[in-house]
C-alpha cells in the first residue's frame, strides 16, 4: 500500500510541482496515506500561491526567512556580553528576520549591546495586562524594554511548566493585541509521533491559536517535535517538510490561502550549523527556531545564512 501510494504521490507531484523543485520521498516509517494524500493535495493547490518576492525558488510560501535564536535560561552577564559581540561581528544575509530571546534579566544587556539589526523577543509573556501575578512578566513590559515578539506555546512551556491550549491561545492574542509579534510553537511528543497523531496534535495546537487571534499578520509559527528539541536529534528535512506542507495545507482549508502563503512556518528542533543547509532547501520551511547553537554566535549566523540555500540556481 505504501509504495502504490508514493508512485502515485511521485507521478501527481511530478505533475503539479509549480515551484517544488523534487517530488519529496515520504518517510515510510513515519508517515502515513493520511499524510500521503495531504501533500499531494498541497503540492497541487499551492501551484497558484503567489510567487516568493526574492530570488528564491525553493520557498513555496511568500515570507521573508525568519530565524530566532531561543537562549532558554542560559547565559551569565559574561557570556552574554560575548554572545553579543560576536553577533555584533557576524555577516548576516540582509533578506532575513533575524530574532534573539534572552533570558529576561539580560533583556535590557542585550538591547543595549546588540545591533539592531537584531530584534528582541520574550520566552514568554503573561495572559494578560501585568498586575499582582508573582514572578511573571508583561506583555507591557517587554515592550517597554524594546521587545518586539514573544514566544509562545513552547514544548517546555507546554509539557515541563503544563501550559495548555486554551491558555496559549490567550497569551497569543493578548500579546498580539498589544502589537507583539507572536512565535507560536506547536509540535508533537515521540510517543504521538509513533502512534500516527503528529498531524492531529500539531493542528488541535494550531486551532487553539486560530480559535484565540483574530489577525495571523504578526505570527510565525514554529513546528518543533519535541523529540527533536535539545535531544541532538533532528526531524530529518523531509520529516519537516512533511509537516510543514500539512501545516500549510491546514492554515489555507482554515484560515485562508492568503495567511497560508504568507505564514512562515519555520523549524526548531536540534537544528545546527551542520544540518541547516539541507533543512533550508525544503519548501515550506521559512526559517528555524534555534536553541542550543544560537548560543554560539558564529554558528547561530551559519544558521541566518542558510537562507542562501533556497536560492539554487532557477
Ligand atoms: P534546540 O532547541 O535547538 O536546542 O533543540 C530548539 C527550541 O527549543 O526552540
Amino acid at each position: 500500500m505504501a509504495v502504490a501510494s508514493t508512485s502515485l504521490a511521485s507521478q501527481l507531484s511530478a505533475q503539479f510541482s509549480g515551484l517544488r523543485r523534487t517530488s519529496p520521498k515520504l518517510d515510510h516509517s513515519l508517515s502515513n496515506s493520511q499524510s500521503l494524500f495531504q501533500h499531494v493535495n498541497s503540492s497541487i493547490r499551492l501551484t497558484s500561491s503567489p510567487k516568493p518576492p526574492r530570488g528564491v525558488v525553493a520557498m513555496a510560501g511568500s515570507g521573508k526567512f525568519f530565524v530566532g535564536g531561543n537562549w532558554k535560561c542560559n547565559g551569565t552577564k559574561d557570556s552574554i556580553t560575548k554572545l553579543v559581540s560576536d553577533l555584533n561581528s557576524a555577516k548576516l544575509e540582509t533578506d532575513v528576520d533575524v530574532v534573539v530571546a534572552p533570558p529576561f534579566v539580560y533583556i535590557d544587556q542585550v538591547k543595549n549591546t546588540l545591533s539592531d539589526r537584531i530584534e528582541i523577543s520574550g520566552q514568554n509573556s503573561w495572559v494578560g495586562k501585568g498586575g499582582a501575578f508573582t514572578g511573571e512578566i508583561s506583555v507591557e513590559q517587554l515592550k517597554d524594554i524594546g521587545a518586539k515578539w514573544v514566544i509562545l506555546g513552547h514544548s517546555e512551556r507546554r509539557h515541563v511548566i503544563g501550559e495548555d491550549d486554551q491558555f496559549i491561545g490567550k497569551k497569543a492574542a493578548y500579546a498580539l493585541s498589544e502589537g507583539l509579534g507572536v512565535i507560536a510553537c506547536i509540535g508533537e511528543k515521540l510517543e504521538e509521533r509513533e502512534s500516527g497523531k503528529t498531524f492531529d496534535v500539531c493542528f488541535q495546537q494550531l486551532k487553539a491559536f486560530a480559535d484565540a487571534v483574530s489577525s495571523w499578520d504578526n505570527i510565525v509559527i514554529a513546528y518543533e517535535p519535541v523529540w527533536a528539541i535539545g535531544t541532538g536529534k533532528v526531524a530529518t528535512p523531509l520529516q519537516a517538510q512533511e509537516v510543514h506542507v500539512a501545516v500549510r495545507d491546514w492554515l489555507k482549508k482554515n484560515i485562508s490561502a492568503e495567511v497560508a502563503s504568507k505564514t512562515r512556518i519555520i523549524y526548531g528542533g536540534s537544528v545546527n550549523g551542520g544540518n541547516c543547509a539541507e533543512l533550508a532547501k525544503q519548501e515550506d520551511i521559512d526559517g528555524f527556531l534555534v536553541g542550543g547553537a544560537s548560543l554560539k554566535g558564529p554558528e547561530f549566523a551559519t544558521i541566518v545564512n542558510s537562507v542562501t540555500s533556497k536560492k539554487v540556481a532557477a
